[in-house]
């Protein structure tokens, strides 16, 4: 009896708005458990090829978004949709990818909540900017996923810092105490552009990789490009993420998944320009 019901809790826990955060995403059962592509991982230079890939090449991305953007606590993360406006395309991509929406991923006043590592190190928070496929226009993006090389996804790591730190980043991090209650939305205005919600980083160097999304079902066929340089945000703005509450009305705090295996796959890595520059010219 008691196995009976450890297996249907186990089956209702893979329902996909039912999942939590409490054991990091361990207790995941399908594909988040058995899948051998999944995501995150920890991204390491010494483990990582060195590839001539190009530069990730953004289209639109100083466009303002159309506004009002609304911004919602859905139980497991801030989410924003975003107007499907431009596309993103090279590094390891194949194909045109367009933006979909934008969410994160944090730790709590002890931990960091970053997905992603980069050389062993975890950051406080991680940006996902998930990109469909446009060749898939007419699906959504659940059904995307499920499609060969359907979705990208950008990510971008948050530190924390004391000082005073200028990003058009700070708007939607300032709109989080709107968002306290499970389910409750908010509205952001004023100017903000793709570029800005990707932290104004350089975007020059980068790790890619084939991954999974980092929540039930761990779809995988995901193409990740994480971005090496890092988005500095003052930490009483990041503080702002760990006083939303979840759909039991408790603290919605390190809403990250533990580190994956990497198996048998290969992480690229791509720093920069010169040596083309340098092939071109010779
Ligand atoms: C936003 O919140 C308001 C007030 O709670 C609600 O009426 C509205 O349906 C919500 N909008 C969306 C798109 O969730
Ligand atoms: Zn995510």
């Amino acid at each position: 009896m008691i196995l009976y019901c450890t297996i249907l809790l186990n089956i209702f826990s893979v329902i996909r708005s039912e999942y939590n955060y409490d054991q990091q995403g361990a207790d995941w059962t399908g594909t988040c458990r058995y899948g051998r592509n999944q995501s995150p991982i920890d991204l390491t230079q010494k483990h990582a090829t060195m590839k001539h890939l190009p530069r990730i090449e953004f289209e639109k991305y100083d466009l303002a978004l159309r506004t009002p953007l609304l911004l919602v606590n859905n139980g497991h993360t801030a989410h924003m949709e975003l107007p499907p406006v431009g596309h993103i395309k090279g590094g390891m991509l194949r194909g045109k990818f367009v933006p979909q929406s934008v969410h994160f991923h944090w730790g709590s006043l002890i931990s960091k909540g970053s997905e992603h590592a980069i050389n062993n190190e975890r950051y406080d928070a991680e940006i996902h900017i998930i990109h469909k496929n446009s060749r898939y226009w007419d699906k959504s993006v659940g059904e995307a996923s499920q499609l060969p090389n359907g979705i990208a996804v950008l990510a971008v790591m948050i530190k924390s810092v004391l000082r005073e730190e200028e990003s058009e980043l700070n708007k939607v991090f300032e709109a989080l105490p709107q968002i306290i209650p499970y389910k409750s939305n908010t509205t952001i205005y004023g100017r903000l552009t793709m570029k800005q919600l990707l932290g104004n980083i350089d975007t020059g160097k980068f790790y890619t990789y084939k991954g999974s999304l980092t929540t039930p079902d761990c779809t995988e066929l995901v193409t990740w490009t994480v971005f090496k340089e890092v988005v500095s945000i003052r930490l009483s703005l990041i503080a702002n993420f760990w006083s939303l509450t979840n759909s039991h009305g408790q603290p919605l705090i390190n809403n990250y998944r533990e580190l994956q295996d990497i198996h048998r796959r290969k992480v690229y890595y791509r720093s920069c320009d010169v040596l083309k520059k340098l092939l071109d010219w010779w």
